[in-house]
C-alpha cells in the first residue's frame, strides 16, 4: 500500500470521525438526548486523536480534539462587531410593559403586536461568527461596538458547534446568544474549586464571566459552560425568515441550542400571562433568569421601530422581582467594623437563593434590628437583588416559635478594640486600598496577638525573623508577604487616602480629593470651606476629613507611613486652575473606534473638562478626534478645515486640558492622513 492512499484513508476516516463526534456532541450537549454511552464516545475521540497524532497535517482548530484548550493567550484582541450588539430597555412593572406595548402599537399603527417571548438569561452575551459554515471567531459584547476575541475559549464549549448543520452553508452567519452556567454546572464547579482549595464563585454569572475570560483555554475547557442562542447579527448569502421566532427555529435546525421556553404570542395580555407563568416556574428551570425578553416578532416591523441610544425600540426585558426565600435565624452575632461600629449579623439556616447559598445576612444596626424585630429562632424572608448582599425582608410572624429569643444589642463586645484594629489594618491592605495580597484577617490577628502590629504603619517594620517565628508562616510565605508589603509602598494618592479609612471617604471620594488638591499636605491643611469645593463632598464629609486630620494620632500615623517611604506622584491641583473647566467653549466630535478607552468614556471626560461633545461635524466644531476606521465625519472635518487629532493627541489633551490649543497644534494630523 503506498503512502498516498494511507493519507487519503486517514483524511477520510478523520472527517468521518469528526462528523460522528459532532453529531454526538449535538445529541448530548444541545438536545440532551445522547445516543451512545461515554465509553463509546471516548473511543471515537481516541481514534481521532491517534489519527491526528500520526498525521499532523490533519489537525485543525475546528477539530473536536481541540475542545480541551490549547496555548496560553497573552490577552484578548479587540474585535469590531459587524452589527452593534445592543442592550435592552427594562420594564419593572406591568405598567412599564403596557407602556412599551402601547408605544410599539402606535408607531406601527396596529391594534395588536406579535411578540417572540424568550427567557432573559443571566450570563454573558457572545457573538459567534461562521464563515462558509465554519466557526471563525467568537467575541464578547464589550461596549457593544467592539468586543474581545475569546475564540480559543469558546471553542472549548461543546454546546457550541464548530460547524453549521446547514447545506449549503451561508457565506456568513453571526449567531448571538448568552453563555452561562446552569445550577448543576455551577455547583459542580464550586465543589471542584473547593476540593482544589481554589476560590469558589459567588454566583453562576461570575463563574461564567471568569471562565470565559481565562487566558488559559484549558481551564475554560474544564468549566461546564453552555449557551442559549437568541438572535442573528450579520448574515450574507442566506435568506432568513421575516419572523424572529422562525429564525430561532431555523437556528435550532442549524445545530444551535435555543431555549425551549421561547414562544410566539399575540398581544400584551398573552405576553403578561407568559411572564407570570414563567415567573412561577423560574426556580425550577435549573438556571438563572432574571426576566422575560419580548421582541417584536416581525423583523420588518423591527426595522420600522429602529432604536434609541443603544437599545432597540422593538424589544424589552420585563424583569422579575428579586427572589425571596424563607429560612431560619440560627443565631445573631456581632461584627466589628474598622470604625468600631457594631453590626448585628443573622446566621441563617443555609438556603439557596438565585443559585447562591446564603448563610448570613446583615441586620445593619440596632435600629434596623429593632424595626424588623428579628429574633433567634424566627423564620425570615431573605432576598437577593442582583449582586447585592442578601438581606432580611421581614419576619414571618405566623411561624414565630414560643421560645424565639430577642437579641439585645450590646454596647460593646469583648475583644472589640482588637477586632477594630484588625479590621482597620485589613482595610488598609485591601485590594482597592494598598493592595497587600496575602494579608488576611488571620495573619493580622496573629501579628496583633504577637504584639508586632498595632496600626498600619507597623506593617512596614515587620521583619523576616519575626514572621518566620509565627505559626503557619514558612520561609516562602514570610518572604512573599514582606515583598508585597514593600511593593505596596509605591502607590497613588487616591489609594493612600482610601486606605486611611477616614469615615465616609470611600474610593470615589478619595479620588476626587486627590484630583482636586493634588497633594496630601494640601488635603491635610484644607479648611472646611475648601474641602466642600470638592465634587461630592458636603459639610458632613468635609467635617469627617477635618476631624480625622485634626486628631494627632492620625497625623502621627500618616507621618510614620511617610517615614517608611510610602510614596506616589503628586499631580497639579485642579482647584488652582483659573478655570475649572478648561475646555469650555470647545465643541468636539469623536469618530471612529478608540483603542484605549470606550468612546463614551472619552466623551464623559471631555465633558467633565467643560467641552461640548457633538454627534456631527458642523462649522461650530472646534476639534475632531479620530479613531480607527473613521468615516465621513473625518472627511467632513477636513472639508471644513477643522483640526483633527488622533488617540495620542486625545491622551495629551486629557493630560493637559489647560494647554488645549498647544496640544492641538502639536498633535494635529496631516490633512491627507
Ligand atoms: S437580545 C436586541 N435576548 O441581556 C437586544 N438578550 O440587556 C440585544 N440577554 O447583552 C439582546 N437573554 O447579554 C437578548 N433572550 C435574550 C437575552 C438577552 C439575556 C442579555 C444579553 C444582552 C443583555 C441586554
Amino acid at each position: 500500500m503506498d503512502a498516498g492512499s494511507t493519507e487519503t484513508r486517514a483524511a477520510a476516516r478523520s472527517a468521518e470521525l469528526r462528523a460522528h463526534i459532532a453529531h454526538h456532541d449535538h445529541r448530548y450537549y444541545v438536545l440532551d438526548a445522547p445516543e451512545i454511552d461515554d465509553a463509546a464516545y471516548d473511543a471515537l475521540m481516541r481514534e481521532l486523536q491517534e489519527l491526528e497524532d500520526a498525521h499532523p497535517e490533519l489537525g485543525s482548530p475546528n477539530s473536536p480534539t481541540q475542545r480541551v484548550g490549547g496555548a496560553l493567550a497573552e490577552g484578548f484582541a479587540p474585535i469590531r462587531h459587524r452589527v452593534p450588539m445592543l442592550s435592552l430597555a427594562n420594564a419593572y412593572s406591568t405598567q412599564d410593559f403596557l407602556d412599551f406595548d402601547q408605544r410599539v402599537r402606535t408607531k406601527l399603527g396596529v391594534d395588536e403586536v406579535s411578540y417572540a417571548a424568550e427567557t432573559k438569561l443571566d450570563g454573558l452575551a457572545i457573538s459567534l461568527l461562521y464563515e462558509r459554515g465554519r466557526l471563525t471567531y467568537a467575541a464578547t459584547r464589550g461596549d457593544g461596538e467592539q468586543g474581545e476575541d475569546v475564540s480559543a475559549n469558546v471553542r472549548t464549549i461543546r454546546a457550541i458547534s464548530l460547524q453549521l448543520k446547514l447545506d449549503p452553508a451561508p457565506e456568513l452567519l453571526e449567531v448571538r446568544g448568552e453563555i452561562y452556567l446552569d445550577h448543576a454546572g455551577f455547583e459542580a464547579l464550586n465543589a471542584r474549586q473547593r476540593s482544589n482549595e481554589e476560590k469558589v464563585f459567588a454566583n453562576p454569572r461570575n463563574a461564567a464571566a471568569g471562565s470565559l475570560r481565562q487566558l488559559d483555554s484549558r481551564i475554560t475547557a474544564q468549566r461546564p459552560l453552555t449557551i442559549y442562542c437568541y438572535g442573528i447579527g450579520a448574515s450574507a448569502g442566506v435568506t432568513l425568515p421575516d419572523s424572529h421566532f422562525e429564525c430561532l427555529a431555523w437556528l435550532r435546525q442549524a445545530g444551535f441550542r435555543v431555549s425551549r421556553e421561547s414562544l410566539r404570542l399575540r398581544g400584551a395580555t398573552a405576553a403578561i400571562e407568559y411572564y407570570s407563568a414563567l415567573q412561577a416556574r423560574r426556580e425550577g428551570l435549573g438556571y438563572d433568569i432574571d426576566g422575560v425578553v419580548f421582541k417584536v416578532d416581525s423583523r420588518r416591523e423591527q426595522e420600522i421601530l429602529g432604536q434609541v441610544a443603544k437599545a432597540p425600540r422593538w424589544a424589552i426585558a420585563f424583569k422579575f422581582p428579586p427572589l425571596e426565600r424563607a429560612t431560619r435565624v440560627l443565631d445573631i452575632d456581632i461584627q466589628v467594623g474598622r470604625t468600631g461600629a457594631l453590626t448585628p449579623v443573622a446566621r441563617l439556616q443555609p438556603v439557596l437563593l438565585a443559585g447562591v447559598t446564603i448563610t448570613n445576612a446583615t441586620l445593619h444596626n440596632a435600629d434596623e434590628l429593632a424595626r424588623k424585630d428579628v429574633r433567634i429562632g424566627d423564620t425570615v424572608i431573605v432576598r437577593r437583588a442582583g449582586d447585592v448582599i442578601p438581606e432580611i425582608v421581614r419576619v414571618d410572624l405566623s411561624l414565630r416559635p414560643p421560645d424565639a429569643r430577642p437579641f439585645v444589642m450590646p454596647e460593646s463586645v469583648p475583644g472589640q478594640a482588637i477586632a477594630q484594629i484588625i479590621q482597620r489594618i485589613a482595610h488598609f491592605g485591601s485590594r482597592r486600598a494598598l493592595d497587600i495580597d496575602g494579608l488576611g484577617d488571620k495573619q493580622i490577628a496573629q501579628f496583633v496577638a504577637a504584639g508586632l502590629v498595632n496600626d498600619p504603619a507597623d506593617l512596614y517594620a515587620l521583619t523576616y525573623p519575626q514572621l518566620f517565628e509565627l505559626e503557619r508562616f514558612g520561609e516562602k510565605s514570610a518572604q512573599n508577604l514582606l515583598a508585597t508589603i514593600t511593593h505596596s509602598k509605591d502607590t497613588t494618592l487616591p489609594r493612600f487616602l482610601h486606605a486611611l479609612g477616614i469615615p465616609e471617604v470611600g474610593e470615589a471620594t478619595a479620588r476626587q480629593l486627590a484630583l482636586h488638591f493634588g497633594s496630601l499636605s494640601a488635603i491635610q491643611t484644607a479648611s472646611l470651606a475648601a474641602l466642600e469645593e470638592v465634587p461630592d463632598v458636603g459639610p458632613i464629609v468635609a467635617g469627617r476629613i477635618r476631624a480625622y486630620f485634626d486628631d494627632s494620632t492620625h497625623r502621627d500615623l500618616v507621618q510614620r507611613l511617610l517615614a517608611h517611604d510610602l510614596h506616589w506622584v503628586d499631580t497639579p491641583p485642579r482647584a488652582s486652575h483659573t478655570d475649572d473647566h478648561p475646555l469650555t467653549g470647545w465643541t468636539i466630535v469623536l469618530t471612529g473606534a478608540l483603542s484605549e478607552m470606550p468612546r463614551e468614556v472619552a466623551s464623559e471626560r471631555l465633558i467633565a473638562l467643560g467641552a461640548k461633545v457633538a454627534a456631527s461635524v458642523s462649522k461650530q466644531t472646534k476639534l475632531v478626534i479620530v479613531g480607527d476606521n473613521a468615516g465621513s465625519k473625518a472627511s467632513r472635518a477636513r472639508e471644513l478645515k477643522i483640526p483633527l487629532i488622533g488617540e495620542t493627541g486625545l491622551a495629551a489633551l486629557l493630560a493637559a486640558p489647560t494647554a488645549a490649543a498647544q496640544v492641538v497644534a502639536d498633535y494635529a494630523l496631516a490633512p491627507e492622513a
